[in-house]
């Protein structure tokens, strides 16, 4: 199959000058309906739908420059990196995308603005910026939707990094992947809040790729997420543009917990939340029979992060002492 995407960059990199010095940012972002399993692997296409909202400020600040040293280098919150560490490794095969096999050694350097300890240092906001700062650094002239279908073969998740606010990915139908990007919401939402609840982890065990390919290939139950898992992203699109944040969060909570199910029912069984996530979900569901109007969602980790509007946040910090709380229609310098 040929790849749609690197149709495009080898079609706009015809125009490209020498690699410039090109800094960019973008938010890293929470899904609130989730992306679990891929129809095509190498392409990151995948069988349902996402929403997701973006997290401000904390995201990934990337520069690409040309390397002065005359081979490639990589440097994650200052620190240059052996060429052999994963992060390493999966930014300059990103890159090769551009370079298409020329000799163009670069400095690719990233800050995450994300607290290391939230756990969230995600791979969305890394390949969002990255692409960013790529196609500026080349002088390409793409659209957002363009770094968006481009971000995607570094991550999943990258695809709806590329905006601010809420962001829709669209599965798309083809098979090259041409229709498969993000799409921003028009629409603000001031009052929105996440949370993250943090929970003490070491390294994940297994990354998310792995984890939803797992799941895919041995789960009996993974045969019932895409057809609920695009549902559930249309109803909590139109909650949104009705601002109704009670299906909203009672939604996406549902969905994250039938995502993790599927990851329970695999062969073997394969489980992000631990005891302490659980232990939290439970404050929560106790807290929402007292009146809170607050939903949980978790990821490929233990963390839990909370969805609530402005006027729960005094009850949702004494809940959660210590949450951290991000506006995601609040940003300054991003
Ligand atoms: O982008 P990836 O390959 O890290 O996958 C992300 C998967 C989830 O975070 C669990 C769900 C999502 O939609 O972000």
């Amino acid at each position: 199959m040929t790849d749609a995407v690197q149709t495009l960059i080898d079609q706009a990199m015809r125009e490209a000058g020498e690699a410039q010095t090109f800094s960019a940012y973008a938010p890293s972002n929470i899904a609130l309906s989730k992306y679990w399993g891929k129809r095509d692997r190498a392409l990151n296409l995948p069988l349902n739908s996402s929403l997701s909202i973006s997290l401000a400020e904390w995201g990934s600040h990337t520069t690409v420059e040309p390397s002065q040293s005359g081979s490639d280098q990589v440097l994650l919150d200052g620190q240059p990196l052996p060429p052999t560490s994963g992060f390493a490794r999966k930014a300059l095969a990103f890159a090769d995308l551009f370079r298409g096999g020329r000799d163009v050694p670069l400095m690719i350097s990233t800050r995450n603005t994300i607290p290391t300890a939230a756990g969230l240092a995600s791979s969305a906001s890394g390949f969002a910026a990255l692409t960013r700062a790529l196609c500026g650094s080349f002088g390409l002239d793409l659209q957002a939707q363009d770094m968006s279908r481009i971000a995607r073969l570094g991550s999943g998740s990258a695809t709806r990094s590329l905006w601010h606010g809420f962001v829709r990915w669209d599965k798309g139908a083809r098979d090259d992947g041409g229709d498969s990007h993000g799409v921003p919401l028009d629409l603000v939402w001031p009052e929105f809040r996440i949370a993250i609840v943090e929970v003490d982890t070491g390294p994940k065990l297994h990354s998310s790729r792995d984890g939803m390919n797992h799941t895919v290939d041995t789960s009996p139950l993974f045969s019932s997420w895409p057809e609920m898992a695009e549902r559930d992203c249309k109803t909590i699109e139109q909650a949104i543009n009705q601002r109704d944040f009670e299906t909203l969060g009672q939604t996406a909570e549902a969905n994250a917990l039938a995502m993790h199910a599927t990851m329970q029912a695999a062969r073997p069984a394969l489980s992000y939340l631990t005891d302490q996530s659980w232990a939290i979900l439970q404050r929560l569901w106790q807290a929402r029979t007292e009146g809170l109007a607050a939903y949980a969602t978790m990821d490929a980790g233990a963390n839990v992060k909370l969805a609530f509007l402005k006027e729960a946040e005094a009850d949702v910090l004494q809940a959660f002492p210590g949450a951290r709380v991000i506006s995601p229609f609040e940003w300054s310098n991003a």
